[in-house]
Order: C-alpha cells, then structure tokens, then sequence
C-alpha cells in the first residue's frame, strides 16, 4: 500500500492520457478527496463543477483561449474539475489550491493521472465570465479559481528537480 509520501515522492504532472474511461466511482472518489481537504475556519466554500471531455463547453473554452492549438488545454484528459471559491472570503484562493492537490494527490494514489490547470483563468473570469459561469454551474458571488484534467496516463514522467538551498532557509 502507498503511503501519502510515496505519493509525493513519486507523482508528477500528466498531459498525455489513454482512451480509458474513468470510472465514476472513481470520479467521485476524486471529488470526495477535493470535499475533504482542510478550509479556512472550516467554510467549505470551494464548490467543484465536474465536465467530461465531451462536454460542449470544453471546446468553447478552448475557443476562447487558442482556436489553433494543436493540443486543448486539458490535453484531452476525460474528467476536468473546476474549483471555484467565494468572491468575499480572503481564503478561498488558497482552500481550493489545497482542494485541487488533494484531487491530484488521490488520482495518482488511484493510478491516474493529472494535470492542474490555470490557464483558463483570464477566460473565465474575462468579459465572459457570466456566460462561463453559467456553463460551468458557478455559483452567484463565486469564480473560477483552479482547474485540474485527469485520467488513466498514456506516459510517464519523472518528479521534478528542486533546488534546497535557494527555496529553504533553516532558522537559527
Ligand atoms: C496553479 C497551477 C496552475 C497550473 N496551470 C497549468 C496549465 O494551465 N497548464 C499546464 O499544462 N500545467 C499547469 N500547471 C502544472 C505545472 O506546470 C506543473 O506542476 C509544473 O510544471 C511542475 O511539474 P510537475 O507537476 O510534473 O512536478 C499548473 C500548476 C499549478 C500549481
């Protein structure tokens, strides 16, 4: 059995995925471990839309983005979570950052992979916003803040490098 850090140890960010559908009771397995991360002052304000790749609203917002890419922003993966937080609450940025590593650490301990995704970010909050909130069943005072595609990997990659010194300083 994987502990949570040979999780860690061992994931990395997937953008190539099989034609395997993901299973919905892992699907909701995945959203679950989003619910269950820890929230400022215990708010659980981070609301999730779920969309699978066939969705219309995926295209649209690859539209939006860049009609001539040669691949989506979610990279074809059958699930994408959208995490959206309230507008008034200071820490909704940081719960659902928490949310979305949650879900990324799950689908790896369950054998998918996944991608967190923030490039959409000036689509959906752009001058479309309503129209994208409504698409994506955000709630009224609520936006979009994270994104994460996942399923079943068609490659492996290595964990990043990290440099110690120049990220840590050890108090004395
Ligand atoms: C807030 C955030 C936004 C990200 N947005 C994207 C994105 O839009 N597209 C993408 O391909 N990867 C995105 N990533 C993934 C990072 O590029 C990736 O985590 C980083 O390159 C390190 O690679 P690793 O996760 O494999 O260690 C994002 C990651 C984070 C934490």
């Amino acid at each position: 059995m994987s502990t949570v850090l040979d999780i860690i140890n061992t994931r990395s960010s997937i953008r190539k995925y099989s034609s395997r559908p993901v299973e919905e009771e892992i699907c909701r397995t995945l959203i679950e471990a989003g619910l269950k991360a820890p929230t400022a002052a215990n708010k659980q304000e981070i609301h999730i839309s779920v969309a699978t790749a066939d969705n219309p609203v995926q295209e649209e917002i690859q539209k939006e983005l860049n009609p001539d890419a040669s691949v989506n922003f979610y990279y074809n993966a059958p699930l994408i979570f959208y995490l959206s937080g309230r507008d008034d609450f200071k820490w909704s940025a940081v719960d659902a950052g928490i949310a979305v590593e949650n879900i990324h650490l799950a689908a790896a301990d369950l054998g998918l992979g996944s991608v967190i995704l923030g490039c959409m970010e000036r689509i959906l909050n752009g001058e479309k916003k309503a129209y994208f909130d409504e698409k994506l069943s955000i709630p009224e005072g609520y936006s979009f803040l994270v994104a994460i595609a996942a399923g079943y990997p068609d490659t492996a990659k290595e964990p990043h490098t990290y440099d110690f010194d120049r990220n840590v300083s050890i108090l004395k």
